[in-house]
């Protein structure tokens, strides 16, 4: 346990601010003893993960739990799929890439997504038209309130498009422990590349029959050309989601930006009509390689706020709110960040530990 912890170096944003208590826990055993100690000073428990998807905006009365434990094993077969039990702590890369190294399908996909898989359920991490949830079999946690562990099933986790039950009803009241992934044996798969450019690139490399391999490689190459890596500058990947419009708002902005591009979404109703890139809208009007002072808009991609470094989380927070006034204006359309906003509000939601037996 650390006292006054500087949380910098454990967000992928760089932001420096402090923790009142921060434990880092390799094992059940540091869970459950951050989870007393929160109890000890009633203060909220905030689990920190790979810190690749939340913007610090102050300092944290609360005890940091920061979730390092390993551990990859298969747990059993169904059919000609695998279960494969992974510890929380473990990174959500190197986990694709195990995946594909011995064999399995699924996870190509999502492969060099940032964070650890304890954050996967979250969000429920996507890319290239796939989601964490379709590998998802279920995800156990222990219950900060009474120290008792549940195994909570994929279809319990309510998700959706960057949501689950773990964001919403939930929320605050989980650490994730670990998650049990369904994957498939690569035979017979149907691989997923009708999204993006993956077709594209394994065509330029010629590839006629590719393989999970060749996909994550594909994967990982778009979002590395796409993406800025956070060693470089501090970024959330994605801070805004794409949202969702009607359709009478649609077909008022179709007509006026003949180039925008829509998604269809699911079970789609007049008020729920097409998903918009935000990127598009954010890069039309006018933000694209914005800079202020130490925070901006990434040049290549305008879903991606960024960092230079010295600046603080209200600096993004301010830019985020100003580029989202600036949409509704422009375009009618309410964005909204899927990064997580850590402040006091977000700490009030989170549960405070309870006496452990
Ligand atoms: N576009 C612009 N300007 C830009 C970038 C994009 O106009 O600067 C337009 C283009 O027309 C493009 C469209 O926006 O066709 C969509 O852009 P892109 O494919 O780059 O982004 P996205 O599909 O909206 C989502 C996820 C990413 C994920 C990619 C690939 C969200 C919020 N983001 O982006 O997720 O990697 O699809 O599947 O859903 C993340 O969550 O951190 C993340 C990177």
């Amino acid at each position: 346990m650390e006292k006054n912890k500087n949380l910098y170096g454990l967000n992928t944003f760089g932001m420096s601010a402090v923790a009142d208590y921060y434990v880092r826990a390799t094992s059940e055993d540091d869970v459950m003893r951050a989870i007393e100690l929160s109890c000890e000073k009633k203060l909220p428990l905030l689990v920190l993960s790979g810190g690749s998807n939340m913007l610090i905006v102050e300092d944290l009365h609360a005890v940091v739990l920061h979730m390092d434990t390993r551990g990859i094993e298969v747990e059993g077969r169904d059919g000609s799929d695998t279960l494969v039990r992974v510890a929380a702590g473990e990174d959500w890369h190197e986990t694709v890439m195990w995946s594909i190294e011995n064999g399995y399908a699924g996870m190509e996909n999502l492969a060099y997504i940032p964070g650890k898989v304890g954050s996967s359920p979250v969000q429920n991490i996507g890319a290239y038209g796939v989601e964490a949830r379709c590998v998802i079999e279920s995800v156990e946690v222990i219950d900060i309130s009474s120290g008792e562990r549940r195994v909570i099933a994929a279809s319990e986790c309510e998700f959706g498009y960057r949501e689950s039950i773990f964001k919403n009803s939930a929320r605050g009241r989980y650490v994730i422990m670990s998650v049990l992934f369904r994957l498939h044996s690569t035979e017979g798969y149907k691989l997923h590349l009708d999204y993006g450019n993956i077709r594209a690139e394994l065509e330029k490399r010629g590839i006629e029959n590719p393989t999970v391999a060749d996909v994550a490689d594909v994967v990982t190459f778009i979002r590395r050309s796409k993406l800025p890596e956070p060693s470089q500058v501090g970024n959330c990947g994605s801070f805004f989601k794409n949202p969702v419009i009607s359709r009478q708002l649609y077909e008022t902005l179709i007509e006026k930006h003949n180039d925008m591009p829509s998604y269809d979404v699911e079970g789609a109703n007049d008020e729920h009509w097409k998903k918009i890139p935000a990127a598009y809208l954010i890069d039309r009007a006018g933000w694209k390689g914005y800079r202020r002072g130490c925070v901006g808009v990434h040049q290549n991609q305008a879903l991606v706020l960024v960092h230079y470094g010295g600046g603080t989380g209200k600096d993004v927070l301010m830019l985020c709110q100003d580029i989202c006034r600036d949409v509704k204006e422009k375009y009618g359309v309410e964005i909204s960040p899927e990064v997580n906003i850590i402040n006091s509000d977000f700490l009030a939601r989170c549960a405070v530990g309870g006496k452990v037996e």
